[in-house]
């Protein structure tokens, strides 16, 4: 089982491919779909989703979707299933496993990760339907007297114990403690606390004997605080986001995918190719995006299905993009393609 989970991680992170993140909760989809004037429903939701899936050539550069449950289950208008799809495309299917945020204290916006308890039971049906990987997202927040030693000390918990009863079912874990990017942070302050996050995080994956192999590592890149008014700098932030790596994550670890966090599509497409055009990292390092995907296809769509090849090829050129930025090979001129 460990050779598989090790093939599988591999399989995600190879070949400049990487993920599309299109796991929405029902809540965050419908946020996006305001923002394009679409209401959301089931039909909404899966008309939008199989668009994205059925893109042609998709495959060259999606190795695997991360899904929230209704999707994985979810059959289009012609009765297909939007999840054996992307297996029929050798594109491997994952779900988020996670049951979202809550409050580690009435007085703090600081959360936890729910849905420990119940994880060994709801993860059965998606082993027994096919998934092959797993998603689980802790947050971790920079401001006033945050982050707490308890947040990072809990969520870092909560993930090494996801990580093994994912190993343990045969799906490969997508370990995922995001560094929240909103804020008036400084990049050194995201650093500081990027690497005390996935210090204790590594340390617990450890002590609970996780086969690193067969696990992947869902970062944010190292960048100042959204509201800091500090300009992007692409090459001090690949820098400093590679720099970070190095110092707290093991080299065994198959490969990085990183999350896109709020950055730009052209962000965060240029800081992932600055990151391997460093070219000195153990680990494969790729994306697992997804409104940095999605953000120009979802416009572009605006509800309407007549919409469809124009959507496709704007998906189709960002993935491909990000795909070239896996090797250090994009470069400003391809956009206009
Ligand atoms: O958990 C977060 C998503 O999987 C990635 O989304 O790239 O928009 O941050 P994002």
């Amino acid at each position: 089982m460990s050779e598989d989970l090790q093939n599988i991680a591999k399989k995600i992170v190879n070949n400049g491919k990487g993920i599309l993140a299109a796991d929405e909760s029902t809540n965050t989809i419908k946020k996006r779909f305001e923002s394009i004037n679409v209401e959301s429903n089931e039909k909404t939701r899966s008309s939008y989703r199989d668009m994205l899936f059925s893109t042609p050539e998709i495959s060259k550069y999606i190795s695997g979707v991360i899904l929230f449950e209704e999707t994985f289950f979810q059959k289009n208008e012609d009765g297909e299933s939007l999840k054996d799809k992307l297996q029929n495309i050798d594109c491997c299917p994952g779900i988020k496993i996670d049951q979202g945020l809550e409050e580690i204290s009435k007085d703090s916006i600081e959360t936890f990760t729910n849905g420990i308890e119940t994880l060994n039971d709801r993860i059965k049906p998606f082993v027994e339907n096919g998934a092959k990987f797993t998603k689980w997202r802790a947050v971790i927040n920079i401001g006033e007297n945050m982050p707490s030693a308890d947040c990072i000390k809990k969520n870092s918990y909560l993930l090494s114990e996801y990580a093994l009863i994912s190993q343990n079912n045969g799906l490969v874990p997508i370990v995922e403690p995001e560094v929240i990017m909103e804020g008036s942070h400084s990049l050194d302050e995201c650093y500081e606390v990027t690497k005390e996050t996935l210090n204790r995080v590594f340390n617990d994956l450890k002590k609970k004997e996780i086969n690193l192999k067969g696990m992947l590592l869902k970062p944010n890149m190292v960048v100042p605080g959204s509201k800091s008014g500090i300009d992007l700098n692409t090459k001090e932030i690949a820098e400093k986001t590679l720099k970070c790596l190095k110092e707290t994550v093991p080299n065994e670890v198959t490969g990085i995918v990183f999350l896109s966090g709020g950055l730009s599509s052209l962000n965060a497409t240029m800081i992932l190719n600055e990151i391997n055009k460093l070219n000195d990292a153990p680990w494969n390092l790729s994306f697992s995006y997804g409104r940095a995907l999605q953000e120009d296809a979802l416009k572009a769509w605006a509800g309407k299905n007549e919409n469809k090849n124009k959507v496709q090829e704007i998906f189709l050129h960002r993935a491909k993009m990000n795909s070239l930025a896996c090797n250090g090979k994009w470069e400003t001129s391809l956009e206009n393609e």
